[in-house]
């Protein structure tokens, strides 16, 4: 059976990140999402909510489990026993990111991999940092993230 990782911040979810998750289940047969239990970075959403919200997405599919990780992903991996990670890429301004990022995790696992599937044209402008600015300033993103999402940042920012 071929596993991989989805990690990332997910802060919060989009239908970027779901249509990325959809596509990787044609490669991969379990898929985990990762959601970085990060100390030093501003989210909106704690992780479990995070995690809450992303199981509620996927609920009834047992080929996706969610759940948070912090340290080092190399280390996360070795706990799942997988090699492969999944990452999408919106443009050519996230390629050399992802490029160092995936050249320093095959520094310190040398069997890693990263499985990058490109964005869809009509996704490609979805970013969490986006989609929170918007929401919060009171625009409509329900085409941007899962229902679940959405209402959730409708309660919390307070507007409909
Ligand atoms: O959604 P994001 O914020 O782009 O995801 C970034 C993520 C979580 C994939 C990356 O920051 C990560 O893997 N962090 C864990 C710490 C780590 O392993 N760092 C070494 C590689 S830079």
């Amino acid at each position: 059976m071929k596993k991989a990782i989805y990690p990332g911040s997910f802060d919060p979810f989009t239908n970027g990140h779901l249509d990325i998750v959809e596509r990787s289940l044609r490669v991969v047969d379990h898929l985990t999402i990762a959601v970085l239990k990060n100390t030093s970075k501003k989210n909106l959403l704690e992780p479990e909510k995070r995690v809450e919200l992303i199981r509620e997405v996927f609920e009834g599919n047992d080929k996706i489990s969610v759940e948070t990780f912090s340290g080092l992903l190399v280390d996360f991996m070795k706990e799942k026993n997988t090699n492969t990670v999944i990452r999408g890429l919106r443009a050519v301004s996230d390629f050399d990111y992802e490029h160092a990022v995936f050249l320093m995790n095959n520094r310190l696992l040398s069997e890693f991999e990263t499985i990058f599937f490109m964005a869809r044209a009509d996704n490609s402008f979805i970013s969490s940092s986006i989609v929170k600015e918007v929401s919060s300033l009171g625009g409509n993103i329900a085409d941007q993230v899962p229902a679940v999402v959405y209402r959730h940042l409708k309660k919390i920012y307070g507007h409909d």
